[in-house]
């Protein structure tokens, strides 16, 4: 029989990577040195969810709002993921990582879209990790889009209006084939949301660390992970029941 997957793990980890800029900016130096460091973290927190058995890792690197950044950094992180995706790709696959791109990939430039969906292809048979980059994400965006697909799924008559239930509308979403997501971090001392996961945050834990991105490590994560372990998760049920199972 399988072994019984440890409910004290997180199976699912969203991180908004927040605090590049501020990580440069602290050294002299201009964002875009913040974000090359910020991919260091991003290989720690690969290995790290690998090492713990989480099943999926999201990470917010680029938003729908993030366009309107000066124009200069905004070409820097789209030449730091095309060079990230021809440097990382062979190594992740190497160790079963599945990779995803989520978000309005259609903004994009040809080639770096079919350098997404390239990475996706190759490493779509792998089970070790889901690894999920939200990019020209935005929660919003996500609900509107599962709504218009919905909508025209009803319009074919593959299922009538009055069936369009949570669950059925839940199935039009970004990430509705990984499990629910548990954990939601966020890096860099903000306490907020940022228009990430809107949907998928209904149940999730969150946390907060004032520690800059490129600063994260393994024991930063494994504090996240400590404090995730104590919580207790109710779904709307009392103490009570939660503890009588
Ligand atoms: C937010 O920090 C960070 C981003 C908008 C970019 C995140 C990108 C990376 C970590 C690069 C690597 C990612 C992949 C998946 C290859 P900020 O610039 O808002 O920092 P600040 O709040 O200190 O200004």
């Amino acid at each position: 029989m399988a072994a019984k997957p440890d409910a004290r793990v997180p199976r699912h980890i969203a991180i908004v990577m927040d605090g590049n800029g501020r990580w440069a900016k602290q050294r002299l130096r201009p964002r875009t040195f913040g974000h090359h460091a910020g991919q260091k973290a991003v290989r720690t927190a690969v290995e790290f969810c690998l090492q713990r058995g989480v099943a999926s890792l999201t990470l917010f690197a680029f938003s729908s709002e993030n366009w309107s950044r000066p124009a200069t950094e905004v070409s820097a992180l789209m030449e730091l993921f095309l060079k990230a995706i021809d440097r990382e790709v062979d190594e992740l696959h190497g160790n079963g990582v599945r990779i995803r791109f989520v978000g309005d990939l259609e903004a994009f430039a040809p080639e770096l879209r079919a350098r997404m969906l390239g990475a996706m292809e190759r490493t779509s048979g792998n089970i070790a990790l889901n690894m999920n980059v939200a990019v020209n994400y935005g929660g919003r965006w996500d609900i509107a889009n599962a709504a218009r697909l919905a909508a025209e799924a009803a319009a074919r008559g593959e299922f009538s209006l009055a069936e369009l239930d949570e669950q059925r509308l839940n199935s039009f979403t970004c990430l509705a084939d990984q499990p629910p997501l548990d954990l939601f971090i966020r890096t860099g001392g903000e306490r907020r949301v940022s228009n990430f996961l809107l949907w998928q945050l209904a149940y999730a834990e969150l946390y907060f660390t004032d520690t800059l991105w490129p600063d994260v490590d393994q024991a930063c994560l494994a504090e996240a992970l400590d404090d995730y372990a104590r919580r207790e998760r109710r779904y709307g049920r009392t103490g009570e029941q939660v503890a009588a199972g």
